[in-house]
């Protein structure tokens, strides 16, 4: 590849660097993570389009030889996109500014794509995207080459949207922009549901299950752990989650447990507790991955706050 961007070698067709500058206008990611640097051109050039933006981000582009350029906005990592834990820590994922996008340009291995999509798939939220780059190499390539790439990332894509298939979209409004699949980041992925936390319809069935399992029990006066049962599966069988979701219900019920094992006479509205936390810190888990969240977080402290001066105002009335 000789195209070059101010001088540096980058590796990007004209039809993906215009689908890219469409995508950071939409997107205007405060953080972008690239996974292959190579001679940093591509960073470069998305440090720029995003700061012509005015979009104020950082980018982190990760490679096994990063290159010795120096860019300013952009962080080069040494790391192995096999291995992402070990250079994106969870501390540096919890500080990222969002949104988050990610391109994942590095060997095109499928074992490689595959262990990007997996670890970002724990960190991306609603509405954020990762690119997958050069799903174009089966066209490009033989079946030999491609086959040493065990399919490369179309057959990683394939592969992850098996499992997580549910809570991804492939954004084909890009990739077929120019005619069908015409880029090489054929059949790219684009982030579209609610990966860790349980989304809003599963929240009502853990709270109804759980309710049923919990009241009914009460009100046949067994006081029997059903509602522990249930709380205990949906821990096991429900994927952790970023936030409290399916551990919620758990630590409730296990707080509430003694209750019933001391035979403490409880009432059983307070078996409805795990529920309420569980779907108002689901609802505020939610609010808080959306663009809004300054406004949420904003409008929840000025509430917050009235309400303590309300209260603290209300004192001299009862000490009276
Ligand atoms: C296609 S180039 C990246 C091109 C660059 N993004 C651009 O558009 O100019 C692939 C890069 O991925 C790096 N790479 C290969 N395997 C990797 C891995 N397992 N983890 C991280 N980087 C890797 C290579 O060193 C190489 O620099």
């Amino acid at each position: 590849m000789r195209y070059s961007y101010k001088g540096v070698p980058t590796c990007k067709t004209p039809f993906d660097l215009a689908l890219y500058q469409m995508l950071l206008w939409q997107q205007k990611p405060r953080t972008l993570i690239e996974i292959g640097s190579k001679w940093g051109g591509s960073a470069l050039w998305f440090a720029d389009v995003l700061r012509s933006f005015g979009v104020d981000s950082e980018i982190h582009s990760v490679d096994i030889t990063p290159p010795s350029i120096s860019v300013p906005g952009v962080t080069f990592h040494r790391g192995d996109g096999r291995d992402l834990a070990t250079t994106l820590p969870a501390n540096l994922m919890e500080s990222l500014p969002r949104p988050i996008m990610v391109v994942e340009d590095a060997d095109h291995h499928c074992e490689t794509v595959l262990a990007v999509l997996r670890f970002f798939d724990h960190w991306l939220a609603t509405g954020e995207y990762i690119v997958v780059e050069d799903g174009i190499v089966d066209d490009l390539y033989d079946a030999q080459y491609v086959a040493k790439l065990m399919g490369g990332p179309r057959r990683a894509i394939e592969l992850f949207l098996r499992d997580r298939g549910q809570h991804y979209e492939i954004d084909t409004s890009l990739c077929d922009y120019f005619g069908t699949n015409v880029t090489w980041n054929v059949n790219d992925v684009k982030y579209a549901a609610m990966p860790h936390h349980i989304d809003f319809f599963d929240w009502c069935w853990v709270a109804g299950l759980t309710s049923v399992a919990g009241l009914l029990p009460i009100t046949i006066g067994q006081m029997t752990a059903g509602g522990a049962l249930v709380a205990l599966l949906l821990y096991v069988a429900v994927r952790r989650c970023r936030y409290f979701g399916n551990t919620a219900p758990l630590v409730m019920v296990l707080l509430l447990f003694p209750l019933v094992t001391t035979q403490t006479v409880s009432k059983p509205w307070l078996w409805a507790l795990p529920f309420l936390f569980t779907f108002v810190g689901g609802v505020f888990a939610d609010a808080l991955e959306t663009r809004q969240r300054k406004l949420f977080l904003g409008l929840s402290g000025a509430i917050l706050l009235t309400q303590a001066m309300l209260c603290l105002a209300l004192l001299p009335e009862i000490a009276r």
